[in-house]
């Protein structure tokens, strides 16, 4: 279980640091970056300009709310700084994304940025990726039944979010598998594998790619820099 909004308001806070004036900024998906980028539409409301891409409609929807200026992915070049939530931290900063279904886009986003800032709370950190028990998957409709097939034969069990009568859409027009699974031993193989089945559109494994982890620990902000990151601020 999250922590409520209201008590990510630390690290939400603490993430302000890494906006410049006149910077482009990767907007995530969920309750962390949502404290994100209200504390974003209070700056700009004091005059600070900045850019937006967000990475659902949901957070577009907030963010137009809050008259924080957005861009498309074609007009935003590269993005300064990307803010977001995760699922699952492990020591080396890999991490579990999507259990809000907005991962493949999150990835598109958080690719497309110079510097990635993630925001959680400290029930998200694990010792191994896979801890909570699940791996979001996006997929394409049509390829249901062999994906689901391919990630079975892998082991692992291969639930559609939702429910097969009624599957909870992405805003890609995709279905999302939760596999279920335990400790993943190697999550770029396991990512690398799943990308390979036809139909499989993205992952929730994002390895590498967080620069700087705010963690929220009661009323104190946890910082936790990737080694060889852009974490400068
Ligand atoms: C959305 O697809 C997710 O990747 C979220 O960023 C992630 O689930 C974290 O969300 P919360 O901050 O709501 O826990």
């Amino acid at each position: 279980m999250s922590a409520p909004e209201a008590s990510l308001d630390g690290i939400a806070r603490r993430a302000l640091d890494w906006v410049r004036d006149g910077d482009v900024l990767g907007l995530g998906t969920g309750r962390a970056a949502t404290a994100f980028v209200r504390m974003l539409g209070d700056r700009v409301r004091e005059g600070l300009s900045v850019r937006g891409v967000p990475t659902s409609e949901s957070t577009a929807a907030l963010a137009r709310e809050l008259g924080i200026p957005l861009l498309d992915l074609g007009s935003a070049g590269e993005i300064a700084t990307t803010f977001d939530g995760a699922d699952e931290v492990d020591p080396r900063l890999d991490l579990i994304k999507g259990y809000g279904g907005a991962l493949v886009r999150e990835k598109i986003v958080a690719s497309s940025s110079r510097r990635r800032v993630m925001l959680v709370g400290s029930e998200k950190m694990v010792e191994a990726l896979g801890a909570h028990g699940k791996l979001p998957v996006e997929v394409v409709p049509f390829a249901l039944p062999l994906c689901r097939r391919r990630i079975e034969q892998m082991g692992f069990g291969a639930p559609l979010r939702g429910g097969d009568a009624s599957p909870w859409r992405t805003d890609n027009g995709n279905w999302i598998i939760d596999v279920a699974l335990s400790r993943i031993e190697d999550p770029g193989e396991l990512d690398r594998r799943l990308r390979e089945i036809p139909g499989v559109v993205g992952t929730g494994i994002f390895a590498g790619m967080a620069d700087v982890v705010l963690v929220q620990r009661g009323h104190e902000v946890q910082v936790l820099e990737r080694p060889g990151g852009s974490a400068a601020t």
